[in-house]
């Protein structure tokens, strides 16, 4: 069976990530490294996304009660933090074939009590960003830019206007360091307070990184696809499935832990990896998912998310389907291992009194991820592509997300 996703790493790394675990060092010179050749604005390496937006809202201390508009789709973490620290989560529908949010959905959803507006780049696109600029300065309001689905490896370091913009490498990401993050900000001296608040954490200890590197070398023979085929099949023999065991080990932090686990600065072997796949640039494999991805979205036209998105790197393929269990049942019994469930973004739920983000749960309640990377050949994704079509033969017109 075609692995729904390949993890962007190679023996190189994972090797280099265990040798970096047995050299000396706190990270402060890692720091300095990453932080002085990440972009012109200041910025900061951190343990995860969660870890640095976490700290950038306790830094921020915003008055209770304060609302942030956040585009609709994230995962559902991003909004606990916003929750943590006080503060009121508003969606903002998102065009789900532009992966968009506009100023005018922005504009209805602001209150007097809104001081922030947290935009989402959504499965490897990037949305243009002038007219929220616009829209942020002219309200003063503050500008969180959450690229932790953006990044390629390429040059691009967040949009500069932004007051912060935030890159994951986590486990699944491209050129990941099986975890890390990289903040911008706009303003030196917030950059500097969310340090000093960071600064009262525990470091990531060596045993920690460790034990992470050991268990993705681990799973690295199940990127295998027969190796991945036997693990199905095994699951099926013991009257289960192998959907929920993949999204969980793919998953960073433990639920009950939470607070405990983000709030720590990374330690020095994960720095290194970090700087390493900074410097590493675009992978063969992300231009190569890119290039099949392309095909796909040409082959499958509308019913991809994201198909009119003005940029677009592909890190995950989601498309809308009007029977989305039926497809999954018949892709994976095609030997593709499309799934409901290769990543925890999800709807946010509006505040008592905003409006509920109609399109983006349209399309949610139909989305189905498709295999499409670059463990795979061209000629298996366009047998997939036909799969896809013969399913529901005139599925393009049923399964177009309608506009808002
Ligand atoms: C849109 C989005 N925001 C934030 C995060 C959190 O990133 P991290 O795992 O580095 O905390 C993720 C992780 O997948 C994400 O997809």
């Amino acid at each position: 069976m075609i692995p729904r996703k390949c993890i962007d790493i190679g023996i190189r790394e994972l090797a280099a990530g265990m040798m970096y675990c047995c050299l000396p060092g706190n990270g402060a010179r890692e720091h300095a490294r990453i932080e002085s050749s990440w972009d012109k604005r200041a910025s900061l390496a951190c343990l995860s996304v969660r870890s640095g937006f976490d700290a950038l809202l306790a830094a921020l201390a915003l008055p209770p009660g304060s609302e942030v508009l956040m585009s609709a789709v994230n995962i559902a973490d991003m909004v606990r933090i916003v929750q943590a620290h006080g503060l009121v989560a508003v969606p903002v529908d998102v065009d789900m074939r532009r992966l968009e949010v506009t100023v005018s959905q922005l504009a209805r959803a602001a209150t007097p009590r809104t001081r922030a507006v947290l935009v989402a780049h959504l499965f490897g696109s990037r949305m243009p960003m002038r007219g929220i600029i616009e829209f942020c300065r002219k309200n003063n309001y503050l500008l969180i830019e959450d690229a932790a689905q953006a990044h390629t490896g390429d040059a691009w370091r967040g949009t500069p206007e932004a007051d912060a913009s935030l890159f994951s490498f986590g486990p699944v990401k491209p050129s990941t360091a099986l975890g890390g993050a990289v903040l911008a900000f706009r303003d030196a001296a917030l950059c500097e307070r969310v340090r000093d608040h960071m600064a009262r954490w525990p470091l990531q200890t060596r045993a920690d990184y460790a034990l992470r590197v050991i268990k993705y070398a681990a799973l690295a023979p199940c990127a295998n696809r027969w190796m991945f085929g036997a693990l199905a099949l095994l699951c099926r023999w013991c009257g289960t499935t192998h959907d929920g065991m993949v999204s969980g080990a793919a998953r960073g932090f433990t639920r009950g832990e939470f607070y405990r686990l983000i709030r720590r600065r990374p330690g020095a072997p994960l720095l290194r990896l970090l700087r390493m796949r900074i410097a590493q640039g675009v992978s063969a494999g992300t231009e190569l998912r890119a290039r099949h991805s392309r095909r796909l979205q040409a082959l499958l036209g509308e019913c991809c998310v994201g198909s009119a998105a003005v940029q677009h790197a592909h890190w995950l393929f989601p498309i809308t389907h009007v029977d989305p269990e039926g497809l999954v049942r018949r892709l994976v019994a095609r030997g593709f291992d499309a799934t409901q469930q290769a990543s925890t973004l999800a709807v946010i739920q509006p505040p008592p009194g905003a409006a509920p983000a109609a399109e983006a749960s349209r399309a949610f309640a139909q989305l189905v991820y498709l295999p499409a990377h670059e463990g795979m050949r061209i000629g298996e994704v366009e047998r997939m592509a036909a799969a896809v079509a013969a399913f529901v033969p005139r599925f393009r017109s049923a399964a177009r997300p309608s506009p808002a």
